[in-house]
Formats: C-alpha cells, sequence, structure tokens
C-alpha cells in the first residue's frame, strides 16, 4: 500500500507492508533518534511527535499515519546550534546514556508548546510516560524548567 507522510518538514511517499510499524519506517529513514526499546508502547524511547502529540510509534502503524505531520529529534537543533531544551539536559547533567533523552525531549517540546510556564507537577507528568533507566527525573525535570524560563 502507498501512504504520504511528512517527517521532520519533508513530505514523501512511501510504498509499505500493511504491518509496518511507524518506529521501524521511522528508522528505515534514517531517524535514529527513535529508539527501539519495549515494542509494547511502555517504555516511551520510540516516541515522536505526531500532528504535534506524542505517540509511542511501536505501537502504530505507519499506515495510521498517513497524511501526518511528523517531528523527531533530528528537526530539533542542531549539533552546532542546540535547541534550548537540548543544551538544558547538556547543563543540568539529564543525560545519562541518552536512550531516553530523545523521547524526553520530545515530550517536553509537546509540554512547552501548549504550556510556556508549566509547573513542576506539569513536567513530571509530560515525561511520565518515558521511562528513564538511568537516574531519577530531578535532573530532567530541572532541565525541562530550566528551558522554560528561557523561551
Ligand atoms: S519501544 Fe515503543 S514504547 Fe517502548
Ligand atoms: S539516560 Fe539512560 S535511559 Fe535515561
Amino acid at each position: 500500500m502507498r501512504i504520504e507522510l511528512t517527517i521532520n518538514h519533508q513530505t514523501k511517499s512511501f510504498e509499505i507492508r500493511p504491518n509496518l510499524l511507524l518506529m521501524e519506517l521511522l528508522r528505515q529513514q534514517r531517524c535514529y533518534s527513535v529508539k527501539h526499546g519495549c515494542e509494547t508502547g511502555d517504555c516511551g524511547a520510540c516516541a515522536a511527535l505526531v500532528n504535534g502529540k506524542l505517540v509511542n510509534t511501536c505501537i502504530m502503524l505507519a499506515a495510521q499515519a498517513d497524511g501526518a505531520d511528523i517531528i523527531t529529534l533530528e528537526a530539533i537543533g542542531a549539533p552546532e546550534r542546540l535547541d534550548p531544551l537540548q543544551a538544558a539536559f547538556v547543563d543540568t547533567g539529564a543525560i545519562q546514556c541518552g536512550y531516553c533523552t530523545p523521547a524526553m525531549i520530545l515530550a517536553a517540546k509537546e509540554l512547552l508548546d501548549r504550556n510556556s510556564h508549566p509547573t513542576e507537577a506539569d513536567v513530571r507528568d509530560a515525561l511520565a510516560g518515558v521511562l528513564c533507566r538511568c537516574t531519577g527525573y530531578v535532573k530532567p525535570v530541572e532541565a525541562v524548567l530550566r528551558a522554560a524560563q528561557q523561551r
């Protein structure tokens, strides 16, 4: 079957098998920030923004995303020009192995795009769907609150 997706501001058409997961398609498109974790919708590492909403792409078929606008971390900042959220994660030491970090940053972006002055509780709620195996959430929460102040 054929679908059309806009991935990181580029619209493309894809010939796919009906059971292809959105996570697989994004990684085939070199969006390696979309991490292959639990594949059951539990860890959040595969999250991307689909039409502005944080979605676990391992439990969404690519076919279900037909026509969608998808943003992954590849479209947020650049190595020489970090997004303020990325800089805040680095500056606060919120990144350890980094496996959860792309999804955390997208979750934070989704929050700050709808609520530019979040409380700590708002941030904790926004990050709750992304499981971090390395750390508690103290540093990531600090990073998001810091980035919010700079917006
Ligand atoms: S890999 Fe998708 S939620 Fe864990
Ligand atoms: S930094 Fe390692 S899983 Fe979160």
